[in-house]
């Protein structure tokens, strides 16, 4: 992270911890925020969080280590999180993998070399009886199939044309 990255990175977890407060309890969604943010927690941004709440950074770091939604890695500008577990594991999840594998030249627990793409496995997701169920950062999408992989891809990549804004929302319709 470059220096000027570090200082409004500072600036911001300021900002969050006096909207959100300088405890415990704000903790867990100071760090969703410069996780979505900046796609990475890395130990600066820790160190930085541990600063603004008065917390001990080996604390700081094990609420982040601990959630696999904040893992410290960097991720990229969509995290796509396919369940694996049985009900979706029945009703195709495996064709679904491997059309994502496919399409985005990487495997599970990768991120794209353009760091636009992560890939990674999820748990039961309370969408069993519509499976293959994905997530798409919050989106949900059930009942997928290797077609609507393509479809929700384009639309993801859609948000990286020229005119495109950060917090552009994807929608698969
Ligand atoms: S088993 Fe996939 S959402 Fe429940």
């Amino acid at each position: 992270m470059l220096m000027t990255e570090r200082h409004r990175l500072g600036q911001e977890v300021d900002a969050l911890a006096d909207r959100l407060g300088r405890d415990r309890t704000s903790l867990i969604p100071i760090l969703l925020e410069v996780k979505r943010k900046y796609h990475t927690l890395d130990a600066f941004a820790l160190q930085v969080i541990a600063d603004h709440l008065g917390i001990h950074p080996v604390e700081v770091n094990s609420v982040a280590s601990f959630y696999a939604f904040l893992g410290s890695g960097r991720q990229g500008r969509f995290v796509i999180r396919l369940c694996r577990t049985i009900s979706c594991d029945m009703q195709g999840k495996r064709r679904v993998s491997r059309q994502l594998e496919n399409d985005l030249g990487i495997t599970f627990g990768q991120t794209t070399a353009d760091g636009k793409f992560t890939l990674e496995w999820a748990n039961c997701m309370g969408m069993c009886d519509q499976g293959p169920a994905l997530l798409v950062n919050d989106q949900v999408y059930t009942r997928v199939t290797p077609e609507k992989v393509h479809e929700i891809l384009e639309a993801c990549r859609r948000v990286f044309g020229v005119h495109a804004k950060e917090s552009k929302e994807v929608v698969i319709r």
